[in-house]
């Protein structure tokens, strides 16, 4: 696997392979590598003919000061974990490297779907999202990226990005992996306590038991029964539980036929806050 950490060098590394017509996978990063993320790189590989990962702890994105400074950072064993699965080049470049003396977003606007859920609770972060992903499509110039679909909404906003600013990158979305007690794999889960941890598969659960009422209760009742199921549990605080239009990402009252809907939530569990989604459909039987 090649290694840069500097723009400049591995932009013309690819230019090259991009002019003697090879594709280009990239799967964006911040690191601390799980199974899920090696999925992406495993789909990478299979469509494309070079896979680049870039692992970049993106501070613009951050709207929480501790939760950037403690955010988990394993370089050497992420490059360990790559090299397992045969990737082809790693991007891991500095703070620096990347803003500059100018560590500051630029402002988007995403037809709205930055104001709905995630943007509600943590300000600012669709702005650093954008800027970031923006920047890395920009110095790896890749035919095809790959997302999880855990950050749905960043994956949809990711979508509306490449739309609006023509970029010539196709995003593609991939199932959320989880652990055996399914909670939804992501790198914040190592920072939990051990009975957080043991807590935190009760997100899953309660949205499985939420799918199951989808079509037979309507859409209030399932959000009081998800908030009346943590009001209950002494150690997750729930912070937004809803049912949106997969596309607008905009909050449903009624369920209209024909529609894609997915619930989404976001959990404190203890300081560390998780998030989950589902799709939710009404069941033909
Ligand atoms: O999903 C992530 O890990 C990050 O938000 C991303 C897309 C790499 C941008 O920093």
């Amino acid at each position: 696997m090649k290694i840069f950490d500097s723009k400049s060098d591995v932009e013309n590394y690819l230019s090259e392979l991009k002019n003697d017509n090879k594709t280009i996978g990239f799967v964006p990063t911040m690191g601390a590598l799980h199974p899920g993320h090696l999925s992406l790189v495993k789909r990478s590989k299979k469509k494309n003919d070079i896979t680049v990962v870039s692992v970049f702890v993106n501070p613009t994105q951050f709207d929480n000061k501790e939760d950037l400074d403690k955010y988990p950072q394993t370089l050497k064993n992420d490059i360990k974990l790559l090299e397992s699965v045969a990737c082809d080049v790693l991007f891991a470049p500095s703070v620096e490297e990347i803003y500059e003396d100018r560590i500051e977003a630029e402002k988007f606007d995403f037809d709205g779907l930055e104001f709905e859920m995630e943007g509600k609770f943590r300000d600012g972060h669709f702005d650093g999202v954008g800027t970031i992903v923006k920047t890395l499509f920009e110095i790896v110039k890749p035919n095809n990226a790959y997302f999880g679909k855990k950050d749905f909404q960043q994956l949809q906003i990711i979508k509306k990005l490449v739309e609006k600013h023509q970029l010539p990158v196709k995003v593609k979305g991939m199932p959320i992996f989880r652990e055996n007690d399914g909670l939804a794999m992501s790198s914040r889960n190592t920072r939990l306590t051990i009975e957080h941890r043991e807590a935190a598969p009760f997100i899953y659960k309660t949205l499985k038991k939420a799918k199951k009422k989808f079509g037979i209760k309507n859409v209030e009742e399932i959000e009081a029964w998800v908030m009346k199921q943590f009001k209950k549990h002494p150690l997750l605080d729930l912070e937004y539980f809803t049912i949106a239009d997969e596309s607008t990402l905009k909050t449903i009252k009624n369920i209209a036929p024909n529609k894609k809907y997915r619930a989404f939530i976001a959990v404190f569990a203890g300081e560390i806050r998780l998030i989950d989604n589902m799709q939710f459909k009404i069941q033909n039987n």
